[in-house]
């Protein structure tokens, strides 16, 4: 995997990720397939649309339909007929969001699934072989994701654990024969003393690219923010720099302004079949009553498929009915737009404007259209 930077305006940068399966242009989002689907969407609809690479879950995949079948129908891209670059997630995340009677210790994460309440156990080295199985492009570590709030104490033992599996998943996948790449990710909550030092642990240990997970779980805004200008600067420049389950595209603004390159979340997917739509004159809630005539398009300067032939109207009634179409344009057109968005971003990088687009965005974004 190659990382080629192109541009930098600030510490904002656009770049190429280079892997076997295709280039990804960086800033990049990474729509969320958590079962190998990205809901309501074909592959083709998502790579025609204009995206990349994807992101999958582990947890998910390991639990149903199993690893090995997916190995045994030929690995994850044969299986979900996407030939394109697939990001896993370790596992680590979900088991804590999903799982129940989790029990950690420093050999790893016995847990009951979510699904049929049997019980399982993920250590590093299995987190790894699960998506060496799978066959995913770049694998992520097997890490502890802290809750917010969390105890400074509790914190400081968490991302020794963190370093620990780290190093653990680092060594069982230099053993294996694969041209997949492994991401490391750094903890720390909102200490901002425990993200330097989960961040210098997590680089010295040396990986293909460096996420900073424990985000977006609850933290007031401004702590977020705070940690990733304290820690954008201190990762490897030469590396691309992923910023996990943050999608609201206000943090992604403050994200890529500081150097973060990759994004994923479930967003654009799940605001889409709650019926929230990102349009350029801002957000918009399908349900509302005003648009029961309105037959214009949802948003005028959107050129995807659901805005060419669809109306409000249209649209609204979809919603109200619960029709499975609903689900479909609106998915394809929040897809689209956050597809654009980062398209005219990275354009604007590339041109030196970086900043004029975060202006002229804010104001958008902050908008509830109705
Ligand atoms: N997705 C969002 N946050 C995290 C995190 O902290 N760790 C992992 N593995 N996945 C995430
Ligand atoms: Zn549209």
């Amino acid at each position: 995997m190659q990382f080629k930077i192109l541009k930098k305006d600030g510490f904002a940068r656009t770049a190429l990720l280079e892997t076997k399966r295709g280039v990804i242009h960086t800033p990049a989002f990474m729509p969320v397939g958590t079962n190998g689907t990205v809901k309501a969407m074909t592959p083709e609809e998502v790579r025609d649309i204009g995206y990349e690479i994807i992101l999958s879950n582990t947890y998910h995949l390991y639990l149903r339909p199993g690893h090995e079948t997916i190995k045994e129908i030929g690995g994850i891209h044969r299986f979900i007929n996407w030939q394109g670059p697939i990001l896993t997630d370790s596992g680590g995340f979900q088991i804590y969001s999903l799982a129940s009677l989790r029990k950690i210790t420093s050999e790893g994460v016995e847990f009951r699934s979510h699904i049929d309440g049997s019980l399982h156990f993920i250590s590093p080295e299995r987190a790894i072989e699960i998506q060496i199985a799978l066959g995913s492009d770049i694998m992520m570590v097997f890490d502890e994701c802290v809750p917010y709030p969390a105890e400074k104490q509790y914190v400081e033992k968490s991302i020794k654990l963190t370093k620990d599996w780290a190093e653990r998943c680092k060594n069982y996948f230099e053993k294996q024969r694969t041209n997949q790449s492994l991401f490391g990710i750094i903890q720390g909550g909102v200490y901002d003393d425990l993200r330097e030092k989960s961040l210098e642990e997590i680089v010295k240990i040396g990986f293909d690219g460096y996420a900073i997970g424990g985000l977006s779980v609850g933290e007031p805004k401004e702590d977020m923010y705070r940690v990733v200008k304290n820690v954008t600067p201190l990762m490897p420049e030469d590396k691309p720099r992923y910023l996990m389950g943050v999608g609201d595209l206000i943090d992604v603004l403050h994200a890529v302004e500081h150097g973060i390159d990759m994004f994923d979340c479930v967003m654009p997917t799940r605001n889409a079949r709650n019926g929230t739509l990102f349009t350029s004159r801002g957000r918009i809630s399908i349900k509302r009553s005003e648009f029961k005539d309105d037959s214009t398009a949802l948003d005028p300067e959107c050129d995807c498929y659901t805005c060419r032939n669809y109306t409000k109207a249209f649209l609204r009634h979809l919603y109200m009915c619960r029709e499975i179409l609903s689900m479909r344009l609106n998915t394809i057109h929040n897809l689209y737009f956050y597809c654009k968005f980062f398209e005219k971003m990275r354009t604007a990088i590339a041109e030196g404007r970086f900043q004029d687009f975060k202006k002229e965005w804010l104001p958008v974004l902050e908008k509830n259209f109705s």
